[in-house]
């Protein structure tokens, strides 16, 4: 069978992505905190990888109270990471490896040290006062019952000016008010300052936040547990997604360049709220994260389900992305409902999310199987760690230092790292297990080259053969090249599959059984956990 890439290989939907932590990647200069020139170090290694674009949580400048999340200047990069020479060599160097860089853009809200804030908080007239959402209370108290996304009242008083302002989030990080062109234009002024500067994508932090309603109405309900409201009217609004399809046009008038938005949902997460973001599939994001999979029980047919409704729900001409962790959430490797067998399940994880339908995002260091840091209260550094210790210990949890070899904080710096290196980097470390058939890492490696190898597989359409039955999925990877079948075992038991044809095929990888052996698809047993890919010959 011809197996050539198709005419154009999308990168964004046909490639794979790597979200970087930048704090935590590779430090150059010892400070102890990850930078870019870091990040350029170790193009070759993410090169070799296979991935075809790199995401950077933010690098702006910025007081740092979420870490990057809580920008002060947009046009500028934080010291703590390097310049805007560094940020363009690293474009150069990425763009010279046929690598893409894809920025967070944070549009939901600045932080309270960004000059359009300390300008709009500086007087009720202010012609900029309005960038910003400020209202007067009501008898003493906040003008409604929104609450932050971290729980407690979103509205915060501002003696000077007498009025109170919105944060979705910290009270350092106010809300941006979208409903004002100039701030609009203004924010799009610094899209277009990036993408003129060769950026390839950005990935839009809360993008289903950031327009509220109109009239502030009450949200209803009060969840105890959380101290929030159920977010009725402070997302989702119509208005942000009419936002957002200006913003695709802006970034479509450049070649090739993408926007990928976190459509922000407590667990169980939702996809049909998700692909709602990706409009005609033209003319919205170009693709959308939903976090379905991830809040599932290991179970192969809640899985089953969840894919279903997930592919069910993309637009004719949208575009599904699939994730299994990020740095807000837990290392997938320690996903609460993965009790046992965690190295065979993340194993199995991988397959899937580098064989469905759809762009696949690593988040760095699953590749070798990063696991929870646990930490002291000392340790931590999360705002929403420290507030809620001990009942919930924060996000440093995933987003511990890159674990790169065995020598001192594993490689990553030799300075005293922001974050400890989890304690198991001596036998979790990608020098280590970059050699080691079997490994994490050597299934990430062998998986990225077959995708790249088969477009079935990264472009082509997918159906299911077993969706969850018995504990396995199988499903079909198809175009006119060729057809791939792809079985998981989700348990820990032997399992008869039978995908219901009389095909026979090619062993592309598997766990446990050998490569370019022939199999018969009519039926053949699977091993506990076992992940197999095969390259159908009489279909
Ligand atoms: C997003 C980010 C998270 C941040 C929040 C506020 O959810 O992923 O890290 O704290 O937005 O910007």
């Amino acid at each position: 069978m011809k197996k050539s890439m198709p005419k154009k290989f999308i990168w964004w939907k046909h490639g794979v992505v790597y979200h970087i932590y930048p704090r935590s990647f590779y430090d150059s200069n010892d400070d102890g905190i990850g930078d870019i020139k870091g990040i350029i170090h170790k193009l070759d290694y993410l090169k070799d990888l296979g991935v075809d674009a790199i995401w950077l949580s933010p690098i702006y400048l910025s007081p740092q109270i979420d870490f990057g999340y809580d920008v002060s200047d947009y046009r500028q990069i934080d010291p703590i990471f390097g310049t805007l020479k560094d940020f363009r060599k690293l474009l150069e160097k990425a763009h010279k490896r046929n690598m893409r860089v894809i920025m967070d853009l944070i549009m939901n809200h600045t932080s309270d040290q960004h000059p359009w804030f300390i300008e709009s908080s500086s007087a009720s007239d202010h012609e900029k006062r309005d960038w910003y959402i400020w209202r007067s209370g009501k008898n003493g108290k906040p003008p409604n019952n929104w609450s932050t996304c971290f729980g407690g009242s979103a509205w915060e008083f501002h003696p000077v000016t007498n009025q109170y302002y919105y944060h979705s989030f910290f009270k350092e990080q106010p809300d941006l008010n979208w409903r004002n062109e100039h701030l609009r234009n203004e924010f799009f002024d610094i899209v277009k300052y990036w993408l003129d500067m060769g950026v390839d994508g950005f990935r839009l932090d809360v993008a289903n936040l950031i327009v509220k309603d109109k009239k502030l109405r009450d949200n209803p309900g009060f969840f105890q547990m959380l101290n929030q409201t159920q977010p009725v009217y402070t997302r989702n609004r119509p208005k942000s997604i009419k936002t957002l399809k200006l913003l695709r046009k802006l970034i479509d008038k450049y070649d090739n360049r993408m926007c990928v938005g976190e459509i922000y949902t407590l667990p169980p997460g939702d996809p049909k709220l998700a692909a709602s973001y990706l409009g005609s599939g033209k003319n919205t994001l170009n693709l959308a994260f939903d976090f379905s999979l991830i809040f599932k029980r290991w179970n192969a047919k809640l899985y089953g389900q969840t894919i279903k409704e997930w592919m069910s729900q993309i637009p004719a001409k949208g575009w599904p992305c699939n994730v299994l962790s990020n740095h807000d959430l837990f290392r997938s490797y320690n996903r609460p409902f993965w009790r046992l067998h965690k190295r065979q399940k993340a194993i199995v994880a991988a397959f899937l999310l580098l064989t469905l339908k759809g762009t696949p995002f690593i988040y760095y260091g699953e590749e070798i199987g990063m696991q929870n840091s646990r930490l002291p209260r000392r340790f931590i550094k999360d705002p929403i760690g420290k507030r809620f210790w001990p009942f919930y210990s924060g996000r440093d949890k995933a987003r511990s230092p890159m674990q790169w070899n065995k020598l001192r904080n594993s490689g990553f710096s030799r300075g005293e790292p922001w974050l400890p290196v989890n304690r198991n980097y001596y036998c979790v470390n990608v020098e280590s297990l970059k050699e080691k058939k079997g490994s994490i890492l050597y299934f990430y490696r062998q998986l990225l080259k077959i995708r790249r190898k088969n477009s079935a597989l990264y472009a082509g359409e997918w159906e299911f053969l077993n969706d969850g039955k018995n504990g396995v999925l199988v499903y079909k990877r198809f175009n006119n090249e060729a057809a791939i079948v792809v079985c998981l075992n989700f348990t820990p038991w032997n399992k008869t599959v039978n995908v219901g044809r009389d095909w026979e095929g090619i062993i592309l990888l598997s766990t446990h059984k050998v490569k370019k052996h022939l199999i018969a698809l009519d039926k053949f047993s699977l091993l506990p956990f076992e992940s197999l890919i095969v390259e159908v010959i009489n279909s």
